[in-house]
């Protein structure tokens, strides 16, 4: 039977981590063999899906803009439904539920962080019958591996490996809007994997919102450096994972970046702050002092590794002191990149409860004094690439200069460099060539292409 979306358009916005990146690709993948067709702009779309993200206030306050510019928007000529159907889903549709639609009664469908499978049906429902849709479930039931997929790039591939988060950090909403964590089993993991090597990928990431904890609720107990082997095994290229909780971070995985050649040589390592009383509050469990003697473990076992941190100002209580302790955290490091963030307070979190009196200009201002930490960091620690040789996967061409490639460095490392005549970047993404690099500047590194 036809389905009510064969032939209508589609427009997906998607916010937030690596996780909705990988859920849109799904998304994208149902709405497709539906025989929905994905256009870029919600003007030209009969379906505009969002997947949303809550993890700070302003991703949240954005949706409600975009949901109310579509009211009044007009449908395409042509269009097979007769009114546009908006749908939000991700970590706002999970939280919110029901209440989105009181707020916004021109939504059509929301879903959750549990349901994806359910989207296209509820779409199928809003197009036939209109009304509101909404299904939001408290836990996961699978892995949704089993959907279709479209990857956004036909070389580079998210691989799921855990679902979910225990670690109830004091100021993070993750554990409350994607449930418990959950492991996927090791067989089924590598047998994607190898489906993706089949499939000519060259790069898998391995996703989770603490990696390091793989396994725990699995027969045998599987651990995460179990992973990374039989990935390693499958010959992909290369192998990179996020993120990667300090506290669970183990000696054996460590040492793989010393003997697994397809791991490369970058590790996201979030600190959150280089104070002890707050990673205290924060319920990080572990010490700056555990922190930074990880650090040394892996630049023993990988000189030169690449590492990046996320880092959280102002958060309650935080002091001068404390926010000191961060910034000589940062400089001690040397970070090659680090994600900085203003505390945002979440409703429902424990954190949302302390007392929280720093004025905001405080707050702004330790804000730029670690930034412009970062950027001397990033700026130093480029240096070291200058007259080396890397390997690089090319990506497509800069948006600047189309003349020019852009891909990352096995340090992901961001390289430009001018294409060969005749050459256009089409032709070599998803490849990888050699660049000698000879511009090293804060976020990217600029080079000749070289035998
Ligand atoms: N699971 C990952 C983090 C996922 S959220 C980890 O533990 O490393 C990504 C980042 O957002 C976090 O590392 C943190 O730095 C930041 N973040 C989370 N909640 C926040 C909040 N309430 N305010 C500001 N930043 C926050
Ligand atoms: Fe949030 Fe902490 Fe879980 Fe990361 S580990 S998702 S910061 S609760
Ligand atoms: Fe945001 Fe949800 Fe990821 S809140 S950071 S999209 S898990």
């Amino acid at each position: 039977m036809n389905s009510p979306l064969n032939n209508t358009t589609f427009c997906l916005h998607t916010f937030g981590c690596q996780m909705n990146k990988h859920d849109s690709e799904r998304v994208e993948g149902m709405l497709e063999a539906l025989g929905s067709l994905p256009v870029q702009s919600v003007e030209e779309a009969d379906i505009v899906v969002f997947l949303t993200c809550c993890v700070r206030e302003a991703a949240d306050t954005r949706l409600y803009g975009q949901v109310s510019s579509l009211k009044n928007l007009p449908l395409r000529d042509g269009s097979p439904l007769r009114q546009r159907i908006v749908a939000v889903g991700g970590c706002i549709g999970q939280r919110d539920g029901e209440k989105l639609v009181q707020q916004m009664p021109h939504l059509n469908v929301v879903f959750g962080t549990h349901n994806l499978a359910s989207l296209p049906g509820l779409l199928e429902v809003a197009a036939s019958q209109g009304g509101h849709q909404v299904e939001v479930l408290e836990a996961s039931e699978n892995f949704n591996d089993q959907l279709p997929s479209v990857r956004e790039q036909a070389w580079a591939a998210w691989l799921p490996i855990t679902i979910g988060c225990n670690n109830f950090c004091t100021y993070c909403i993750v554990p409350y809007v994607r449930g418990r964590e959950k492991s996927r089993p090791l067989e089924d993991i590598q047998a994607e994997a190898q489906e993706l090597v089949g499939q000519g990928v060259k790069e898998i990431t391995l996703l989770g919102q603490n990696v390091n904890s793989y396994g725990r609720d699995l027969y045998g107990r599987p651990r995460f450096v179990d992973v990374l082997d039989a990935v390693a095994e499958t010959g992909i290229e290369r192998i990179r994972f996020a993120t990667s909780h300090p506290k669970d971070l183990t000696d054996e995985v460590i040492e793989r970046f010393a003997t697994l050649e397809n791991l490369m040589p970058y590790l996201h390592l979030p600190a959150q702050s280089g104070s002890n009383r707050i990673l205290k509050a924060m319920n990080r469990r572990y010490t700056r002092e555990h922190y930074l003697d990880l650090v040394r473990k892996v630049r023993e076992a990988c000189p030169g590794i690449a590492l990046s941190t996320d880092i959280i100002v102002g958060f309650p209580g935080e002091t001068e002191e404390d926010f000191l302790d961060t910034l000589a955290l940062v400089r001690e490091v040397g970070y090659n990149q680090a994600f900085t963030f203003i505390y945002s307070r979440r409703e429902g979190t424990p954190a949302a409860a302390m007392e929280d009196d720093t004025p905001r200009e405080v707050i702004q201002e330790r804000f730029d004094r670690l930034v412009e930490a970062v950027q001397e960091g990033a700026c130093a620690a480029n240096q070291a690439f200058l007259g080396a040789v890397q390997p690089v996967l090319v990506e497509g061409s800069s948006k600047r200069d189309e003349r020019l490639l852009v891909g990352k460095s096995p340090h992901n490392v961001t390289v430009h460099a001018p294409l060969p005549e005749g050459v256009s970047a089409e032709q070599l993404a998803g490849s990888t060539v050699n660049v000698r690099i000879d511009e090293a500047r804060t976020w990217y590194l600029s080079g000749k292409l070289a035998e």
